[in-house]
């Protein structure tokens, strides 16, 4: 799980009212100050889908940690991964899950995610006078950010690494091993197999196999 200053402060409304330990819930909030607040707050309305709002504060989290590990530019990288799911909000809920995953089947829906992601954050941004220069890059990263492997620029390999390395944490386990149904052996064993093939830079690798490690840890103790 990731341990370090930034999250501590927003819930994510995936988790309220569910069966998760109160310690638990503690673990999946994010604190964030100033403007990466207001855009995470701007973009709450697009995230109630598909557990976007938890996956995307566990990726914001792993964000600020590969910036620190990497360098790159936080006023492009944090707001870029704060709204790159934005656009699921624009495709129907029983199409999400045929649009993503081993199982896909409609895989046109995942650009559409990525395109009206594009377009939404452009608004969201302007909204606030962000930067227009920061803006069209970040647009850039959010239209390309699942369906183009390779990264166009540092920034955006570290928003695609953040965006992986959510499937590392405890709760995307627990969320993809149902949705793919998967046990948590098979999930555990999933992760370790796409490692090199999901992530891009060398510090998304290292912070991978300290998850799997925990993931592992968890299991043998029962509390995965
Ligand atoms: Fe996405
Ligand atoms: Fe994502």
């Amino acid at each position: 799980m990731v341990k370090f200053p930034y999250i501590w402060e927003i819930p994510c409304s995936s988790l309220q009212g569910s069966s998760i330990a109160e310690e638990d819930k503690l673990k999946h909030t994010l604190k964030l100050n100033g403007i990466y607040k207001r855009i995470w707050e701007l973009a709450q309305p697009f995230l109630h889908t598909r557990k976007n709002d938890i996956h995307t504060a566990i990726s914001t989290a792993f964000a600020f940690r590969l910036l620190e590990m990497e360098g790159g530019d936080e006023d492009i990288v944090i707001p870029a991964i704060l709204l790159h799911d934005v656009g699921w909000k624009k495709v129907p809920e029983n199409m999400q899950l045929k649009a993503f995953g081993p199982h896909a089947t409609e895989p046109k829906w995942n650009r559409v995610h990525e395109v009206e992601g594009g377009k939404i954050a452009g608004e969201i941004l302007a909204s606030i006078d962000y930067p227009k220069d920061k803006t069209l890059e970040i647009q850039e990263i959010i239209e390309g950010h699942d369906s183009r492997k390779e990264a166009v620029s540092h920034n955006d390999m570290l928003v695609k690494d953040a965006d992986k390395l959510w499937r590392y944490s405890q709760a995307a386990v627990g969320i993809n091993g149902n949705r793919f149904d998967l046990t948590l052996d098979q999930s555990v064993e999933r992760l370790r197999r796409k490692l090199d093939l999901w992530l891009l830079s060398e510090s998304a690798k290292k912070i991978a196999h300290q998850e799997i490690q925990e993931r592992m840890n968890e299991l043998a103790e029962g509390n995965l």
